[in-house]
């Protein structure tokens, strides 16, 4: 069923296009009226065999973060060799849909692989070893991304540094490292700090601020701040509050995005749950189109079908725009609402 014409370009939604009103145009194309982009996680297995999640990711969205292949693991089966394949059909995928790539993530905790882990590399070894994967790495896609995530959760909710292999190995002078390696690698990405749980004023999100500008000050080469946005309606984030710390990022002069939203919901999801989840997801919107530098917003997956959401927290899921069978869900109404009203206010 072709809801939609794949063609390069093509923004006409077809008559039996499942979000209802034929004369509303799609996500990306009342995000580009306000000059931002609209994206999602992408995993290329999915990318690969669903023809149904292709189709609404082009039709919807016109950024794409890859979900898990351009991390160090994927990337590196080993010490000697790079994988890129998978990461690359992401990139042909947005290229060939006129779509934005952000590059995740250079500089993370997790999904490292065994022979990192286990090289017991000495400082030097570390320098070369990490300088060595962000130059390769960002060399390979210079010029194809939009933005990269250089490093992603480094710190601990209560403000200290997270206990990282990078930072037991380099000290905290890697993220200032690690943004010029990568700088040097693309010199046209936006580069990121990216992380979780600071997307209100909070002790994080204050250590984040002092960091970042303590690096803006010393000339570091970083552009932008990634608020990753998973939540659930147990604890909301509360959209003044998201709207003042995004703020005081864009006053340091860096770009501001939300960049792995998901709310996650008790499933089976109640329709009251669905409408909480779709307030939030228009509230969060809103907050961030009220916000200047504010310039991309991305969900952690297409539809719910796929997330990390159950297989991370049991009982949970739903978490996304889509639900399982690709069908739009009353957060996507939301968020498409909130991307209609004209902006209210001038972005403070
Ligand atoms: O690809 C292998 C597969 O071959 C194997 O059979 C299977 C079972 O072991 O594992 C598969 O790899 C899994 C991978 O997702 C792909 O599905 C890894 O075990 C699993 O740990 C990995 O989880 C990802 C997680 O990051 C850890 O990297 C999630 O998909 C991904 O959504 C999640 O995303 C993170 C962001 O990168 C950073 N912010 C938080 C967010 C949620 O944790």
């Amino acid at each position: 069923m072709a809801w939609f014409n794949l063609r390069r370009g093509s923004t006409q939604r077809a008559s039996n296009d499942p979000t209802g009103d034929e004369a509303i145009p799609p996500l990306r194309v009342l995000a580009a009226r306000h000059g931002l982009h609209i994206g999602a996680a992408v995993s290329e297995k999915h990318l690969r065999e669903d023809p149904g999640y292709r189709e609404i990711l082009a039709r919807e969205f016109n950024m794409v973060t890859c979900e898990n292949a351009m991390k160090f693991g994927p990337l590196r089966p080993s010490r000697e060799t790079f994988a890129f394949d998978a990461a690359d059909s992401i990139v042909a995928f947005a290229q060939e849909h006129d779509m934005a790539v952000r590059g995740h993530t250079l500089i993370w905790h997790m999904m490292l692989p065994q022979w990192f882990r286990n090289a017991g590399l000495s400082y030097d070894e570390a320098i070369d070893v990490i300088r060595g994967h962000i130059h390769t790495v960002t060399r390979h896609y210079a010029g194809r991304l939009a933005a990269w995530d250089v490093v992603n959760e480094a710190f601990e909710d209560d403000g200290s540094w997270r206990e990282t292999p990078f930072l037991k190995m380099l000290g905290p002078d890697y993220l200032s490292m690690a943004f010029h390696w990568a700088h040097e690698g693309d010199p046209h990405a936006k580069l990121f700090y990216n992380d979780f749980s600071a997307d209100e004023i909070n002790a994080k999100s204050d250590a984040i601020y002092e960091v970042l500008r303590e690096l803006i000050s010393q000339g570091t080469p970083v552009h932008g701040v990634g608020f990753q946005m998973h939540v659930n309606l147990e604890n909301p984030p509360r959209p003044k509050s998201v709207a003042k710390n995004m703020k005081r990022f864009a006053d340091l002069g860096l770009e501001v995005q939300v960049t792995e939203m998901d709310v996650a919901l008790d499933v089976p999801a109640t329709k009251r749950d669905l409408a909480e989840e779709a307030r939030l997801y228009g509230d969060i919107m809103e907050a961030c189109l009220g916000t200047k530098a504010f310039s991309a917003f991305v969900t952690w997956g297409v539809t719910d079908r796929y997330s990390w959401i159950p297989l991370q927290f049991h009982g949970k899921g739903a978490p996304l725009l889509f639900d399982d069978e690709g069908r739009p869900k009353p957060a996507y109404f939301a968020v498409r609402e909130a991307l209609q009203k004209e902006l209210k206010t001038v972005p403070t």
